[in-house]
C-alpha cells in the first residue's frame, strides 16, 4: 500500500490511520464509524504533492487515445487522484468507466427543461456502476495478498466482485438475500465462479453476518464500507466534469440504497473543487423508494442527525436496504451541496423506467428513481427549467428483465398502487402479442400503434 500518499480518516471522530491499520470491517476502533481516504499533500496549497489542474486535464484527455489497459480504464485514467496502490502493476481492470452521457430529449421536453442528461453507469463491463469501485478496492485486495474476497449484495456488487476476482485469480464469496435479487445478477455471480450463498434474511442481515465472518477469517471485505471502493466510484464525477468542459452541472441526482455511491460522487466533486479543477460543486440529491426510505425519514425527523433502520420493501431490489451503512457520509454530501432527499412510489419508479426505456436507453428499476425524483422536484418548483441536470443511471436494463416484462404485461403493480396513474401506464405499456405469421396480421398489429 502506498501509505505515504494516502491515509484513512474516520468520519466520526477524525482519527487518522494508515491503510495497513484498518480493521477487517473497516470500522473505527475508537468510535465505530467509517473511514474515508484522504490525501494529505493536497491540502497544502504549495505542497509539492498537489496535482497541477491544467496538466492533469490535458493528460487525462490524452490517455483516452492510449492503447495501455490502465489508460483505457475510465477509473485509472484519473489515477493521479486515487494514488491508493504501491504499484499500478497490481491494478485489476476490465476497462470500466468512460461511460456515455446521453441527452434525454423526450424527458426534457415533457419536463419543460433545456438540459437534461443521463450518465449511464449501466454501460460498465458487468452492467452497473459497481465496476468502478470494484477495480479500485479489488486491486488493493490483490496488492495486500488476499486469496478470498467477499461481499453482501442485492446483486450488482456481487456480479462486479465475482468478475474482478476471477480476472485477478482470487476466490470470491457472495452473500445475497434469498428470493430478493434479480436473476440476471445472480446468474453473473455464478458465471464468474463465486461461491454464492443465498441466505434467509434481507440485505442488511447479510451485511451484518459478513461483518462477523471477516473478523474471523482472512477474507477481504468489498462492500462500500471499504473506503477504497468509493475511490473508484468517485471517478464518474471526473468524467461528468470533463464532459462539460470542466464546468459542472447544476444538479446531480443519484439513487440511494446503502448510500456509498452518492457519498463517492460527492467526494469526487469535492476533490475537484478543492484542487481547483472546477469552480463550484453541483447540488447533489438522493432519491429512495418509498418502502426503503430510511434517509428520507432521517431528514424529515432529525435533519439527518440520526437514522432509524426500517424494514425495506420495494420491487427495485437493488435499493431494498433498510439500514444504509454510509448514511452519515451521504447526509454530509446532501447538506454540503444544498441537495434534497426524497422518495418515490412503486408506480412512479415503474413509469420513469418505461419512459427511459422509450428513449432507447433503459435501465434497471433502482436507476429510474432518479427520473421519478426529478419529476417531483420539478413539480415542487425546486429545479428551474434552465438548470443543467444529470441523472445517474446505475444499472443496465437487462439486469432485471422480469420487472420490465411484468410491467408491460400489466402484472407488476397492484391496483391500489396504480390508482391515478392508469392512463400514463397504459400509454407506456408495449406487451408482446401473439400474431399469426402472415403479412396482413403483422400489418394489422401496427394499427393504432403510431405513437
Ligand atoms: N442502483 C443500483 C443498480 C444498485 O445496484 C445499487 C446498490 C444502488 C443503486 C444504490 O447504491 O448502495 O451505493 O446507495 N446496490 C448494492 C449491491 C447494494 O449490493 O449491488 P448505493
Amino acid at each position: 500500500m502506498n501509505d505515504n500518499l494516502h491515509q484513512l480518516r474516520c468520519i466520526g471522530c477524525g482519527a487518522r490511520i494508515t491503510g495497513a491499520e484498518a480493521q477487517p470491517d473497516f470500522r473505527c476502533v475508537l468510535c465505530g464509524e467509517l473511514f474515508e481516504v484522504e490525501y494529505p499533500g493536497w491540502g497544502e496549497r504549495q505542497g509539492h504533492d498537489r496535482p497541477n489542474p491544467g496538466a492533469l486535464k490535458w493528460l487525462w484527455r490524452e490517455r483516452r487515445c492510449s492503447p495501455e489497459p490502465l489508460d483505457r480504464s475510465g477509473v485509472w485514467r484519473f489515477r493521479e487522484l486515487l494514488p491508493i496502490l504501491s504499484s499500478f502493476g497490481n491494478v485489476v481492470t476490465l476497462r470500466e468507466g468512460n461511460t456515455p452521457l446521453y441527452a434525454l430529449h423526450r424527458a426534457a421536453k415533457s419536463l419543460g427543461m433545456d438540459q437534461l442528461f443521463a450518465k449511464h453507469q449501466g454501460m460498465n463491463p458487468t452492467g452497473s456502476f459497481k465496476d468502478t469501485g470494484m477495480t479500485s478496492a479489488l486491486s488493493v485486495a490483490k496488492e495486500r495478498g488476499f486469496e478470498w474476497v467477499a461481499c453482501a449484495s442485492t446483486g450488482n456488487t456481487s456480479a462486479a466482485m465475482a468478475a474482478y476476482a476471477a480476472r485477478a485469480g482470487l476466490r470470491s464469496l457472495v452473500l445475497i438475500p434469498e428470493g430478493k435479487t434479480a436473476w440476471g445478477k445472480l446468474a453473473q455471480a455464478m458465471d464468474y465462479g463465486a461461491v454464492t450463498c443465498q441466505l434467509k434474511t434481507d440485505f442488511d442481515g447479510c451485511l451484518r453476518l459478513l461483518m462477523q465472518i471477516v473478523k474471523e477469517s482472512p477474507i477481504y471485505l468489498l462492500n462500500s464500507v471499504n473506503p477504497y471502493r468509493l475511490e473508484g466510484q468517485k471517478t464518474p464525477a471526473f468524467e461528468i466534469a470533463e464532459a462539460f468542459n470542466w464546468t459542472v452541472p447544476d444538479h446531480l441526482i443519484v439513487p440511494g440504497g446503502n448510500l456509498g455511491n452518492s457519498s463517492a460522487l460527492g467526494k469526487g466533486f469535492r476533490e475537484l473543487y478543492e484542487l481547483g479543477l472546477v469552480a463550484r460543486m453541483p447540488r447533489i440529491s438522493v432519491i429512495q423508494a418509498e418502502g426503503a426510505n430510511p434517509l428520507v425519514r432521517s431528514f424529515n425527523e432529525s435533519h439527518g442527525a440520526s437514522l432509524e433502520p426500517v424494514e425495506a420493501h420495494t420491487r427495485a431490489t437493488a435499493i431494498r436496504i433498510g439500514n444504509p451503512a454510509s448514511w452519515r457520509k451521504a447526509v454530509r454530501v446532501i447538506q454540503d451541496t444544498d441537495g434534497w432527499c426524497l422518495d418515490v412510489s412503486e408506480a412512479e419508479i415503474a413509469i420513469a423506467k418505461a419512459e427511459l426505456g422509450a428513449e432507447g436507453l433503459g435501465c434497471e428499476p433502482a436507476s429510474a428513481v432518479t427520473l421519478a425524483g426529478l419529476k417531483k422536484l420539478r413539480a415542487q418548483g425546486m429545479v428551474a427549467s434552465g438548470e443543467t441536470v444529470v441523472l445517474v443511471l446505475t444499472g443496465h436494463t437487462l439486469k432485471d428483465a422480469d420487472y420490465t416484462i411484468n410491467f408491460h404485461r400489466g402484472t407488476l403493480l397492484e391496483k391500489d398502487e396504480i390508482a391515478g396513474h392508469e392512463a400514463e401506464i397504459a400509454r407506456l405499456q408495449r406487451n408482446a402479442q401473439p400474431v399469426e405469421a402472415t403479412t396482413a396480421a403483422v400489418l394489422a398489429a401496427l394499427k393504432g400503434r403510431a405513437g
